[in-house]
């Protein structure tokens, strides 16, 4: 194997989709997955099967509708979960137990109530187990990042020795400084007794906004994998972002560090990612935001028009950015329609795409430029299908010296209810009006977010809401030009995560 060959470890199937209100269904991950095996990533990480059937499940699936990325599973050092996540690889065609403990003093002594020796026999023995079952056995030392190099570096060499053909330095708290990261990789490479057996992996989180940086430092020093999201999604502030590491090695060619990635598939699976999870990608990300590429001033205009390179360090074609691709208006067939989705990696079939079709008319009616969020956001409609309780009528009246009052039907199973209600303001009128359909006045509705996605009045509003109920919290999500509409989709949206 070529020692600047980079392994990209994606784990947005599993850390990424910890994110509360991002979870996916199976058959979401299974169309995740594929996106990400074509783009080229050398392991998925697809779930941690112990903790629920649905992750399970997901990794059962995901081993079966994946071909030659290793699919990973994760486990703490506990017997049953190596058992579970080895009966759920059963169907990969190359298998990775992901198997790992907390190896800071503060876990040894507030998670663990234990010692360093304690945890050093409890990790070679996980190993140990988890090797009986596949042959690639990753070894994670969690909050890595805080632990004393001295005993990570004996913990690395104990787990090395046991068969782990990857040990995984997580900075699980995004503390590490760059330099810090970079050396503690270093020291690794430079003390451990059989480093050339294994790979030494990142694995960066973002509270500080350094995780990009670290794991760059991480490769500087050595590391031969990385453990990425796309979008960088993630708990609280993300792990790294995939598409960030890609381009950073795609444009610093010197570093000679290379990858399987296929960067033109970038664009359209942070789209998919970002759609399915209704997780919006801030307008100023790097590679995949919005204005990545929008030259807004004039002296910036001017110089990419005259020479891309005068202000572009990325050609936005690398990253599957098509600037050159079709306007859809109210005049645009089928055919253009299912290109663009084909683009931004959605493939429909025909009565699906029938349907999205007219949805697209309709929309194209009330907004002049369609745009790939609009075009996603009519796709993920479809998403609703299979909602118990629908919103089919919505009227509002409201206005400045008037009582907002709203009017509602809801499908409930097939039963329609119609109801009514004043408020204070439209969307509180449309939200009493819902709950008096459904006979439920028991959630209430903790945090409201909308958001425009472009600009101009004609522009169609996501909304994203957190609902109390009993107790839990469910999210709710939906994207419509009227926002009192999207506000009541939301609301409703979030019902069907607990309505039996
Ligand atoms: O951040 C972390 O330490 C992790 C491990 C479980 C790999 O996600
Ligand atoms: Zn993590």
């Amino acid at each position: 194997m070529s020692d600047n060959k980079l392994f990209i470890f994606d784990t947005t199937l599993r850390d990424g989709e910890q994110v509360p209100g991002c979870q996916l269904n199976t058959v979401e991950k299974i169309e995740v997955a594929r996106a990400l095996e074509s783009l080229g990533v050398d392991v998925i990480e697809a779930g941690f099967p112990v903790s629920s059937p649905g992750d399970f499940k997901s990794v059962v699936e995901i081993s079966k509708a994946v071909t030659w990325p290793a699919i990973c599973a994760l486990t703490r050092a506990v017997e049953k979960d190596i058992d579970v996540a080895a009966e759920a690889l059963k169907f990969a065609k190359k298998g990775r137990i992901h198997t790992g403990i907390g190896t800071s003093d503060s876990h040894i002594k507030y998670k663990f109530n234990s010692n360093r020796e304690e945890i050093l026999e409890r990790a070679v023995a996980a190993t140990k187990y988890a090797k009986k079952y596949v042959e690639d056995v990753e070894f994670y030392c969690e909050d890595a990042g805080r632990t004393d190099n001295e005993y990570l570096a004996r913990v690395t060499e104990a787990v090395i020795k046991a068969g782990a053909t990857v040990v995984n330095i997580p900075d699980t708290t995004g503390y590490c400084l760059p330099d810090e990261y970079g050396a503690k990789i270093k020291y690794l490479m430079e003390h451990v007794d059989g480093i050339h057996n294994a790979i030494l992996s990142t694995h960066c989180h973002n509270d500080l906004g350094m995780a990009t940086a670290n794991t760059v430092q991480g490769v500087l020093n050595g590391a031969r994998q990385v453990e990425v999201t796309i979008n960088g999604i993630g708990e609280r502030a993300g792990n790294t972002s995939l598409e960030e590491v890609a381009m950073i090695f795609h444009s610093h060619k010197e570093q000679n560090i290379i990858t399987n990635i296929n960067t033109t598939k970038i664009y359209s699976l942070s789209r998919m990612v970002s759609a399915l999870m209704n997780m919006p990608v801030q307008p100023n990300k790097a590679i995949v935001g919005r204005n990545a590429f929008a030259h807004s001033s004039g002296i910036h205009q001017d110089g990419v028009l005259k020479n891309r390179e005068s202000y572009e360090i990325i050609d936005p074609k690398d990253v599957g950015i098509d600037d050159n691709s079709i306007v859809l208006t109210a005049r645009s067939g089928r055919a253009a329609l299912k290109h663009r989705l084909h683009v931004l990696g959605v493939e429909l079939e025909q009565d699906k795409l029938d349907k999205a079709y007219n949805e697209f008319l309709k929309l194209a009616d009330r907004k002049k430029d369609i745009n790939d969020d609009d075009i996603l956001m009519l796709v993920g409609k479809d998403r609703t299908a299979m909602h118990r309780i629908k919103l089919e009528y919505l009227q509002v009246t409201s206005g400045i010296g008037l009582q907002s009052v709203a009017s509602v039907c809801l499908d409930l199973s097939g039963v329609k209810r119609y109801e009514a209600a004043s408020g204070n303001g439209p969307v509180d009128a449309a939200i009493k009006a819902v709950k008096k359909a459904i006979s439920n006045s028991d959630m209430t509705i903790q945090e409201f977010l909308i958001q425009a996605i472009n600009k101009g009045s004609d522009d169609t509003g996501k909304v994203h809401m957190q609902v109390d109920y009993k107790g839990n919290i469910y999210y709710g999500f939906s994207a419509n030009t009227d926002i009192i509409a999207a506000s009541a989709e939301a609301f409703v949206d979030a019902i069907n995560k607990f309505i039996n």
